[in-house]
């Protein structure tokens, strides 16, 4: 048994997440969790909802809410989503909890002790309209490097180049509209990346096997035009954590907070924190996790994300915590993703454009879309969702194959034998030939989801389902019980034996789908299987199980008409 620790992006706080979101952070770390906790590996799967910065602000300013209550409020309903959509998280934190704060201030302050951190007097953008400095999403303008009309002050989400208020063309108050802007000198906190350009190389240097996305992004940022930028770690804002330790301002920070881009990876940390608070336990047991002198040694981490998330996981995160001159867990591996886009354009929050994850769960369950946005995650590239995509995974994937399956060897099972699993012969031939095709087919299957490589491991799963319904097709135990009903009694043992190995294979893609199999078979053993023979007799003779309701119900082409026209445009 291995310790895996895992963490997933964490979403901002505004607003609920699209379903682009959902397959570039939350969900392939679901799958890796679950995977990982199913071969029976200690697991410790960390989310939470990224508070501060202007996103909040600007979010909690639309809805007349004080920000605090706005994140409470949006907290729970993340998480009430993250339900919906069976995300199996250990804690599913809050970058505002008091545990990231004082890990947060702790962290700055041991920079700072070793000269990592100086204060640097900047050019701000100030806004007399709205009498406040324009920090970062306060600000939005085109975008020097690629044009985008829309960027903003701190990214522009069309070409993922991290940008500075300054560098915008015809920038604008993001509160007001107003154009009358003008810079002012303000005082910041600056982390020293640039004096860590070298460690950070080698460290990224060691990794092998990162996918080539996250390590060509590292690269591009250590080593274009200037290399590796000092970065500004404050921001003139009112909501996130006071740049203060100790109590004490940092001399001339009063008033100000730490970027938010600074604390949020830290909560990876502090959220595991807030995880051993919630159950009771001790500070060891966190700390086992994240600190290489207390146990997390032989704990390997894993991160998921967008690509526009690589450059602060690769180079900032590590820099905070390499700089902190403390034995933090540093990350061993990071699965990026490209992005997933909608229906010939991009899905987009600003713009209200595609299908967000409230409005997914009320069309259908969870694993409907798990199925479909995992078995087409962007790993290799930009993945495009259509509905004809998606109803022909749900119809042709789940409903005729997986669903099928079940349904064929149940019902007959249940007219010829009634509802327990029958004696029969021993295998014969053709049952020995379907397990050996089995036993190959698990090891590619294990093989792609050990490499997180998702889209594989979805074809490699419902090709698992494919030479179970092969296999019923040549076996058919319909005709076989005419002349030899022990044979096709066996043929339906095997059968029912498959559907409980196909529920354990597919748990970490379709958990609800998993759990009424089970239920179902009346069975609580999600052993995974070392050996297929040895699995496909768990269920004994005499065994009772029931017929399982119909597994997937298929997409119609009126649904799909209906839907693709309600989602055409954008939401408000
Ligand atoms: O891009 C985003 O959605 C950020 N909220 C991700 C933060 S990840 C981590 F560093 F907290
Ligand atoms: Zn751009």
């Amino acid at each position: 048994m291995a310790r895996f620790l895992i963490t997933s992006a964490l979403p901002y706080i505004n607003g609920i997440k699209h379903l682009g979101n959902l397959v570039g952070s939350q969900l392939p770390a679901d799958l890796h969790a679950r995977y990982m906790r199913a071969r029976g590996h200690e697991v410790m799967f960390i989310c939470a909802t990224d508070e501060h910065g202007t996103p909040a602000e600007l979010a909690a300013a639309r809805t007349g809410e004080p920000v605090a209550d706005y994140c409470a409020r949006m907290h729970a309903v993340q998480e009430g989503l993250a339900r919906g959509f069976g995300l199996s998280f250990d804690h599913f934190g809050r970058s505002s909890s008091p545990q990231n704060a004082a890990l947060t201030q702790h962290l700055a302050a041991r920079l700072g002790a070793a000269g990592l951190i100086e204060q640097v007097a900047e050019e701000q953008v100030y806004s007399p309209a709205d009498g406040r400095f324009l920090p970062d999403r306060y600000i939005t303008g085109t975008c020097p490097a690629c044009g985008y009309e829309n960027a903003r002050g701190d990214q522009c989400e069309n070409c993922t180049k991290q940008l500075d208020p300054t560098d915008l063309i015809n920038p604008r108050s993001a509160i007001s509209g107003a154009t009358n802007l003008e810079v002012r000198e303000t005082r910041h906190l600056f982390l020293r990346q640039s004096a860590l350009r070298e460690r950070l190389d080698a460290w990224i240097d060691r990794q092998s096997g990162w996918p080539v996305l996250t390590t060509s992004i590292a690269k591009k940022w250590l080593h274009d035009g200037d290399g590796l930028q000092d970065r500004g770690i404050t921001r003139d804002l009112d909501w996130g954590i006071p740049a203060q330790f100790d109590g004490a301002p940092w001399n001339g920070m009063e008033g100000k907070v730490f970027y938010v881009w600074f604390d949020a990876p830290i909560e990876y940390i502090a959220a595991t924190a807030e995880w051993a608070e919630a159950h009771g336990l001790p500070d060891a047991d966190w700390r086992r996790w994240w600190r290489t002198d207390e146990g997390a040694d032989d704990v390997r981490y894993i991160q998921f994300m967008g690509k526009d998330n690589v450059p602060f996981h690769t180079l900032g995160f590590p820099a905070t915590l390499m700089g902190s001159g403390e034995p933090w867990k540093l990350v061993d591996y990071i699965k990026s993703f490209n992005y997933l886009n909608y229906d010939g354009g991009q899905f987009s929050t600003s713009q209200g454009r595609g299908v967000f994850m409230d409005q997914a769960l009320e069309l259908l369950p969870g694993d409907y879309w798990r199925w479909w946005l995992l078995s087409h995650a962007p790993e290799s590239g930009d993945s495009e969702f259509t509905w004809e995509s998606f109803q022909a995974g749900v119809n042709k994937d789940l409903a005729d194959v997986l669903g099928n399956f079940v349904s064929r060897v149940t019902k007959f099972c249940r007219t010829r034998f009634g509802e327990t699993v029958p004696e029969g012969a021993a295998p014969d031939p053709r049952a020995q030939e379907l397990t050996a095709a089995l036993q190959a087919g698990l090891t590619r299957y294990e093989a792609a989801m050990d490499a997180i490589a998702i889209r594989r491991a979805a074809a490699e799963l419902r090709a698992l389902w494919v030479l179970g319904n092969e296999y019923l097709q040549d076996a058919a135990p319909w005709s076989t019980i005419k002349s030899d009903p022990d044979t096709a009694a066996m043929q339906i043992r095997m059968g029912l034996n498959l559907i409980r190995l196909y529920a354990v294979l597919s748990q970490p893609f379709l958990p609800d789908a998993a759990k009424r199999l089970m239920d179902a078979l009346d069975c609580n053993d999600w052993s995974w299987p070392e050996d297929i023979a040895a699995a496909l007799a768990t269920l004994p003779p005499g065994h009772a199980f029931t017929v399982p309701d119909t597994l997937f119900a298929k997409i119609t082409d009126d649904q799909r008409a209906d839907w693709a026209a309600r989602f055409a445009g954008t939401r408000s």
